[in-house]
């Protein structure tokens, strides 16, 4: 197959995510069948694919609805603080079954505030389903209820994930070639 050019691997084909997220849709159907309503937060932009997919594979009654996030500095968030709310849920998720639906945790700051930002609204209950994580980044212990694969420490695009806004449309998980994301200034 031709890939684009700062494309250096697949990582996770477009069959693997397939199997994987119908697998995670499954548990969560199962896991939640006797509540009246999920409530699928998605993190925006990261996670539009995978929620897109997520959702439609849910056998069980649920709602979708939407945050926006920004961070300092490019890689990810440095420090929990450097975390910033940009945009908030259209409904309040006081007293809701509430997923939050990430697309990666690198060092897991992100998904800490999160989870701290979410916890504090009293839902009826809260978890987190995210796509991918690299372990060996993680600076923080997350809460890492549904997990879709643990991948390595690369910069990785697709299915959601960008380097700098592009790529998010492959329907692989693909690491970037090292040399775009070193010497550029990001
Ligand atoms: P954390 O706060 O360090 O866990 O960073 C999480 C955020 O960093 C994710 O939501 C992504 O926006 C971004 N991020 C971290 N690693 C990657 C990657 O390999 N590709 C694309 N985005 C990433
Ligand atoms: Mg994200």
């Amino acid at each position: 197959m031709q890939l684009p050019p700062d494309i250096e691997r697949i990582l996770l084909d477009e069959a693997t995510i397939q199997r994987r997220v119908h697998e995670l849709a499954t548990q969560i159907s199962a896991d939640y069948a006797d509540v009246d309503e999920l409530v699928l937060v998605g993190v925006l932009k990261g996670a539009f694919i995978f929620m897109a997919d997520l959702a439609r594979c849910l056998t069980i009654p649920h709602s979708v609805d939407f945050i926006a996030l920004s961070s300092y500095g490019s890689r990810g968030a440095a420090r929990s603080d450097a975390v910033r709310l940009i945009m908030d849920t259209r409904a309040p998720v006081t007293g809701k079954e509430v997923l939050i639906v990430e697309d990666i945790v690198d060092t897991g700051y992100t998904l800490q505030y999160l989870v701290r930002n979410f916890q504090a609204r009293n839902p009826a209950s809260l978890r987190t389903c995210t796509l991918t994580s690299k372990p060996t980044r993680h600076e923080v212990a997350v809460q890492l209820d549904y997990l879709g694969f643990e991948i390595p420490d690369v910069w990785v695009v697709g299915y959601g994930l960008d380097y700098a806004d592009r790529y998010r449309t492959l329907p692989y998980i693909a690491a970037l070639k090292p040399e775009v994301y070193r010497t550029a200034a990001h």
